[in-house]
């Protein structure tokens, strides 16, 4: 088969192009231990009270580790009534938090401060991320998703002692 050179070329660049972009992608999750965000399950946003959603939360299940379970609506993170609002979420340095969000009403965001994890929250759907706090200090989490006149006042805090 004949491939025109130039079309060869292009062709080559823009393999070479994917490689580099993915090369990035491997990259950017090896250094910095990115954990990319799934949806891992799907629950009706209008009835949240029959999911596991029922009471937001964090819970120790051993060892190091912790699962948080956050509603997002317009315009705060619930994590329960012992983080309050806008939520303080607190676990000790060394934790290991995996965070469950999903939100009732439209889509925010998830994004956690210093710690590269920028999850998109859309009702319906369950996100999914796994955190570790080494280090001990204050890390807000906020909506950087647009979500309406409150969008700028709806975060938290995650407070690594
Ligand atoms: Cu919620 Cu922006």
């Amino acid at each position: 088969m004949h491939i025109d050179r130039y079309e060869r070329y292009w062709l080559i660049a823009v393999a070479a192009t994917l490689g580099a972009f993915f090369a990035a992608l491997v990259a950017t999750l090896v250094v910095f231990g990115v954990s990319l965000p799934s949806p891992v399950g799907r629950v009706n946003p209008q009835n949240l009270e029959a999911s596991e959603f029922a009471e937001p939360g964090v819970r120790y299940i051993g060892g190091n580790r912790y699962q948080a379970h956050i509603v997002a609506r317009m315009w705060q993170f619930d994590a329960g009534p012992e983080a309050g609002a806008p939520p303080k979420i607190r676990v000790p340095a060394g934790s290991e938090v995996n965070f469950f969000v999903t939100s009732k009403d439209i889509i925010h965001g998830f994004y956690i401060q210093n710690h590269t994890i920028n999850l998109e929250v859309i009702p319906g759907q369950v996100s999914q991320a796994t955190v570790k706090f080494n280090r001990p200090g204050v890390y807000q989490i906020v909506c950087n998703h647009y979500c309406g006149t409150g969008h700028a006042v709806m975060y938290g805090e995650i407070i690594v002692e």
